[in-house]
């Protein structure tokens, strides 16, 4: 028989008699409330993709032999729903998401599925949990696919069954009183991705491992580490977003937007694809050049030293971007480029308002998805 993929006309709703009590948008904390229902899809090696249910909220439950609980069959998306001025809810670039979810399913043997009926599914659940999205600039609602393998064994196998379920927590600014820069430790003890590895897909067991180096960090008084690749110590990313620096060329003394390039070793992360497309759509014809390339954290700080480097910022879904003071490094502090009294240079905040001004609907444009 032929396996079924995802169909969203045979979704199946069931509504919740308990409806949850807003948390108040002051007091919202990232990822910790969420909302009333979750969207739900199993698969089977035999059957595919069966109806999609969304359902109340409700605790799973897994045989302790489940395959995601021994061998790390998990991976994620992290996208957001925002309200617009007329009330509409808008899903920023989808497409993005559910592309590289599958490129993430993929590669640990779990099943891939149709983007388009996924979105339409993820849509139809965002909408239902309207009531939970703010209007307010800065707030949004997180949604998370998550894939799962669910295969009762302990053999080591590619999963006879999987689970994929979306839920959503409110979210608010990640800087609720404005930009605050972060201090960076690199990290040279410790290697966030590989090449060959899989530190370009979104796998749960690409994050567990970088909390310690992250609390190691906090322990010196630095607020993330940097990860650096390499004898060459190439910089790759910042905690878990991908990390912008804008420099002036050291020969030409052209100002430069600089990230590494996406070869497998860096997330490819839709605010980072954002910024480049914005950089190149707005700041080229300013006179900045837009690269992808290796850059090395001497680099860095020969730049900081002679004057040249000029801001950097991470950039992910959860902050948009996140402005850079310093970077500690073999014993030097790197100096980012802000004033003391700055706390985020004029690229980030640019940046931040462009990409706002498309997921809020503001400004019509093809990224910004009504659902
Ligand atoms: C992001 O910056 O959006 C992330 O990847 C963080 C997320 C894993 C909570």
């Amino acid at each position: 028989a032929k396996l079924q993929d995802i169909d969203p006309s045979k979704l199946s709703i069931t509504r919740t008699t308990t409806p949850k009590e807003l948390v108040p948008a002051n007091e919202l904390v990232f990822g910790k409330t969420f909302t009333d229902h979750m969207l739900s899809i199993e698969w089977t090696a035999s059957d595919g993709w069966l109806p999609a249910r969304i359902t109340p909220y409700q605790n799973l439950s897994l045989d302790p032999a489940s395959c995601v609980f021994h061998y790390a069959f998990e991976c994620f998306e992290g996208m957001k729903a925002y309200k617009d001025s007329n009330g509409n809810v808008r899903l920023f670039r989808p497409t993005k998401n559910m592309e590289r979810m599958n490129k993430s399913s993929a590669r640990i043997a779990l099943p891939t599925f149709d983007q388009a009926a996924m979105i339409q599914l993820i849509s139809t659940f965002a909408n239902m949990e309207q009531r939970f999205i703010p209007s307010t600039r800065g707030y949004s609602l997180y949604l998370r696919p998550t894939m799962i393998g669910t295969q009762r064994t302990l053999g080591v196998g590619p999963p006879g069954s999987a689970l994929l379920y979306v839920i959503a927590s409110p979210v608010g600014p990640y800087y609720p009183t404005g930009f605050k820069a972060i201090s960076l430790e690199a990290t040279d003890y410790a290697v966030r991705a590989w090449p060959g590895g899989v530190g370009d897909k979104k796998l749960g067991a690409n994050y567990a491992p970088c909390i310690l180096p992250q609390i190691q960090a906090a322990t010196r008084g630095f607020h993330q580490n940097l990860w650096l690749f390499g004898e060459e110590e190439y910089v790759t990313e910042v905690g878990t977003m991908n990390m912008f620096v804008a420099i002036k060329n050291k020969k030409t003394g052209q100002k430069e937007l600089l990230t590494a390039p996406l070869d497998g070793t860096i997330l490819e992360g839709v605010t980072r694809d954002s910024v480049l497309s914005l950089a190149r759509e707005k700041l080229a014809p300013e006179g900045w050049n837009i690269v992808e390339r290796k850059y090395t954290m001497k680099e860095l700080s020969d730049a900081a030293k002679e004057g040249r480097l000029l801001e950097a910022f991470g950039a992910g879904t959860a902050a948009i971007v996140s402005p850079i003071r310093n970077i500690s490094w073999k014993g030097d502090l790197v100096d980012c480029g802000l004033r003391p009294e700055e706390e985020a240079g004029e690229i980030a905040l640019r940046m931040k308002d462009w990409i706002e001004a498309r997921q809020y609907g503001d400004e019509k444009h093809e990224w910004s998805y009504v659902v």
